[in-house]
């Protein structure tokens, strides 16, 4: 009988999870595993809930978006009994090893159930958000910015007929990654990350000479930026089962928006491009990626090399400590400071 790995998809889905997926069943299959789904993240493997899976159902899934697993975003460290489940499930469905493709969320409940339960697990790294520490890239990423690129050029051509200041509000969370290529890539006028609190005075003067210059300007803005002139919101937020605010509800673009047009008189609109910008066809970096970093996992499992997770490192796939990706995030460096400094 072959040995079988689980493969799960958790948290927010990102392009580039079914190449990972694929990529990881291929590898499997030809070192003499066999595979199998668990749906919906952990609360597949929580309920024991399964999907075939294996070369000829993830042939064409190169270039699918989202995740043909499902994802949620379950906390099975928040759900009663939910580890013992876990623990259980693997067990019952006579698993050698598991393969789990999430963010930070997901690959914190993989560290734990590999520190503490001595589970066989590997992980994979997936976000749009490309805040996970030791990968240089997290597929999904590329694909993401890219559609926020092409929607902030369409702004541009709006804003440009119309002699507006548009701003548009992209995800990422609390990393401001894809604020920021998104704003380089498509030569916006400025940009507001987390990691930066606004100067607003220097964001006003930057949009008023822009404007004087070309009668339109372009603000990108992370969901997660801070305006001080909103002031801090002290209401009680929604919050995921991983405690995480839904960042979408403080409406960031809005405020700026309005900020904008009461300061500098010119008449500004706002656009969120919200999951829009999660969803489509990965782009051929993100295929590449996923298809690597879920190969190297199968790798992992076949080398007996657990707790640990595929990365890019450079240009190249290695694994390294499950524990050393997850805790803290990657955010926008301060070198980078100077590129802003420098572009906007
Ligand atoms: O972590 C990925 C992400 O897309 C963030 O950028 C965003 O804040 C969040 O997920 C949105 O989550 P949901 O899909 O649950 O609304």
């Amino acid at each position: 009988m072959k040995k079988k790995i689980g493969i799960l998809t958790g948290g927010g889905d990102c392009p580039g999870l079914n190449p990972a997926i694929r990529g990881c069943v291929y590898a499997a299959e030809k070192y003499g595993y066999e595979c199998v789904g668990l749906t919906d993240g952990w609360k597949g493997l929580m309920q024991g809930n399964t999907l075939p899976l294996d070369r000829v159902a993830t042939e064409y899934m190169i270039m699918k978006g989202g995740t043909m697993l499902g994802t949620s975003r379950t906390n099975p460290a928040k759900t009663d009994g939910g580890i013992q489940k876990c623990l259980e499930n693997f067990s019952k469905l006579g698993l050698h090893a598991l393969v789990a493709m999430g963010g930070d969320d997901t690959l914190g409940v993989a560290t734990r159930l590999y520190k503490d339960h001595k589970l066989s697990v590997v992980g994979v790294p997936k976000t749009m958000d490309n805040d996970l520490n030791v990968t240089d890239y997290t597929f999904g990423f590329d694909t993401s910015v890219t559609l926020a690129m092409q929607a902030a050029q369409s702004l541009q051509d709006t804003g440009a007929s119309h002699h507006r200041i548009m701003v548009l509000e992209v995800m990422g969370r609390h990393a401001g990654w894809v604020a920021l290529y998104t704003a380089i890539a498509s030569a916006a006028d400025f940009v507001c990350i987390p990691e930066k609190k606004i100067d607003t005075e220097a964001m006003l003067r930057k949009l008023k000479e822009s404007y004087a210059r070309k009668r339109f300007a372009l603000v990108v803005t992370s969901e997660a930026a801070e305006l001080p002139e909103a002031g801090e919101d002290k209401a009680k937020h929604a919050v995921d089962q991983f405690g995480h605010r839904i960042l979408k509800d403080r409406g960031m673009g809005e405020h700026i928006a309005q900020f904008i047009e009461k300061q500098t008189g010119i008449e500004t609109r706002f656009s969120v491009i919200g999951h829009m910008q999660r969803g489509g066809a990965p782009t051929l970096f993100d295929r590449m990626l996923a298809t690597r970093v879920g190969m190297k996992a199968a790798e992992l499992v076949r080398d007996g090399e657990f707790g640990m997770m595929s990365a890019i490192v450079g240009n190249k796939i290695t694994g390294v400590p499950l524990e050393s990706a997850t805790g803290a995030l990657k955010t926008v460096s301060k070198e980078w400071f100077d590129v802003m400094d420098v572009l906007f």
